[in-house]
């Protein structure tokens, strides 16, 4: 990592790829999930209007899927680095599964939602939800049968931003974990934070779009790299 400023404050970013050695399945590799479905069909609100059924059905069979998944070691040394790391640090994810916090990340925050919470969109209420949702079951809440996926679509705005913005003005350290860069806001925070000054570093199976922007890049399995760096970083407190 080189010499720079002590690091205190760390802001990590997570993708699907920390969670595809889990068997969830990323979005953009070959066979991933938007090769299977379109996602103007089932991942934008005006896709929803026109079939809801058939968005519904897709998230319900990605919720069992996930509570099938068990957190990876990625996932684990995230958890252990959250725990004993005594400056700042925030992991930011855009995935919607639960595997960070089964593997015991505490300082967490999901910017595109979370399949295992159903929204209301008559009430605005969140429930925790491991069922279907095909049925039209009534709010807790508001007994409205008015439930979605607490998912952020594509054209919707990312949950957390101001949170997400703050950590990034502070972060001493930006580390991106196995995502692709496809996708903004996400994909811009690593400018945002060099430009703060951060020392930026990308673990990834393949080299992300924003490659260029990292000061330095590790290529391999998140299973392998991340428990190696996490590591590293407790060792250098
Ligand atoms: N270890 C580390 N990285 C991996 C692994 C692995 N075992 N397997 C795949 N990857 C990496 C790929 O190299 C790629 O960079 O994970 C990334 C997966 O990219 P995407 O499928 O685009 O997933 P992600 O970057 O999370 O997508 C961002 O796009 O569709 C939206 O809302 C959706 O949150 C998602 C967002």
């Amino acid at each position: 990592m080189g010499d720079m400023r002590p690091i205190r404050n760390i802001v990590i970013l997570t993708g699907a790829g920390v969670s595809a050695e889990s068997g969830i399945d990323t979005f953009r590799s070959a066979g991933g999930l938007w090769e299977q479905h379109r996602v103007e069909d089932v991942a934008t609100p005006e896709g929803f209007a026109r079939d809801p059924e058939l968005v519904l059905r897709f998230y319900d069979m990605r919720r069992a899927a996930i509570q099938t998944k068990a957190p990876n070691a990625a996932h684990e040394a995230l958890g252990r680095l959250d725990a004993a790391w005594p400056g700042e640090l925030l992991i930011v994810t855009q995935n919607v599964d639960d595997l960070h916090e089964r593997g015991g990340a505490r300082r967490l925050l999901h910017m595109h939602g979370e399949h295992l919470l159903a929204w209301c969109t008559s009430c605005d209420m969140r429930s925790p939800w491991t069922g279907p949702l095909i049925e039209r079951p009534a709010c807790p809440a508001c007994d409205t049968r008015a439930l979605r996926p607490d998912v952020v679509w594509f054209g919707e705005v990312p949950y957390h931003m101001d949170a997400i913005n703050g950590a990034l003005r502070e972060a001493d350290l930006f580390v991106s974990i196995g995502t692709s860069g496809a996708v903004y806001p996400a994909a811009g925070f690593v400018r945002s934070a060099r430009a703060l000054g951060a020392r930026t570093l990308e673990l990834n199976l393949e080299a992300g779009k924003g490659a260029s922007w990292f000061h330095e890049s590790r290529l391999g399995p998140a299973t392998e790299l991340v428990p190696a760096w996490v590591e590293e970083v407790l060792a250098s407190r």
